[in-house]
């Protein structure tokens, strides 16, 4: 299905009353991209990570920008940027893309680079990470001209987890 299918998509700045919705998406999108099958560990880690009291105060913070797209007026994706974040292997960088996050339904119309796009507008340089085993990202982000600079890890109980460092 193409957007000309679809609902008008927009994107603006979220706000508090997307807390919730913020939180929902969230967990089904990070589930569904790194896990197959729930433990209690990864069942804890997305119930402590992604809260809506955490997206309330993201979406009042001085220093971050927090883009949603939605259709009909529901979420189905977001951008979750923090500026003032440094990373010494993508010297001049110093806004971090946190986030990205597009409804799986919703993958492949355009949306998460919309979100990109968004997420750009206020900030000169971003840098990111990618887990190096999610090969859809990185052809995302090498379509917009991100190129890798480096490694870092992700440690979630007693797994690492090899994540690239991404600049442009
Ligand atoms: C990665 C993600 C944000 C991309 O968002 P999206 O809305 O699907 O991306 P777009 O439709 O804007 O795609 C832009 C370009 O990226 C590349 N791309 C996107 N999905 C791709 C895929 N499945 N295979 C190959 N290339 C792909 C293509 O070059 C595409 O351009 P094209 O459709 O004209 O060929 C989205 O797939 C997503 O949220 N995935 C799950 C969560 C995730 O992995 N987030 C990133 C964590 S760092």
């Amino acid at each position: 299905m193409t957007l000309a299918t679809r609902p008008e998509i927009s994107v603006r700045a979220a706000v508090a009353a997307d807390a919730h919705t913020l939180a929902a998406l969230s967990i089904q999108v990070w589930l569904s991209t790194y896990t197959e099958g729930v433990s209690d560990l990864l069942a804890r880690h997305v119930m402590s990570e992604f809260t809506p009291q955490k997206f309330l105060a993201l979406a009042e913070a001085p220093d971050v920008s927090l883009q949603v797209a939605l259709a009909d007026e529901r979420l189905i994706g977001y951008a979750f940027v923090r500026y003032g974040v440094r990373q010494p292997l993508v010297p001049g960088a110093d806004s971090e893309l946190c986030t990205l996050y597009v409804q799986e339904p919703f993958t492949r119309s355009g949306v998460g680079s919309a979100l990109l796009h968004a997420a750009s507008a206020d900030n000169g340089k971003l840098w990111l990470t990618v887990n190096a085993q999610n090969l859809r990202a990185r052809r995302f982000y090498e379509k917009h001209g991100f190129v890798v600079k480096g490694t870092s890890w992700f440690v979630l109980g007693a797994g690492r987890h090899e994540n690239l460092v991404l600049g442009r």
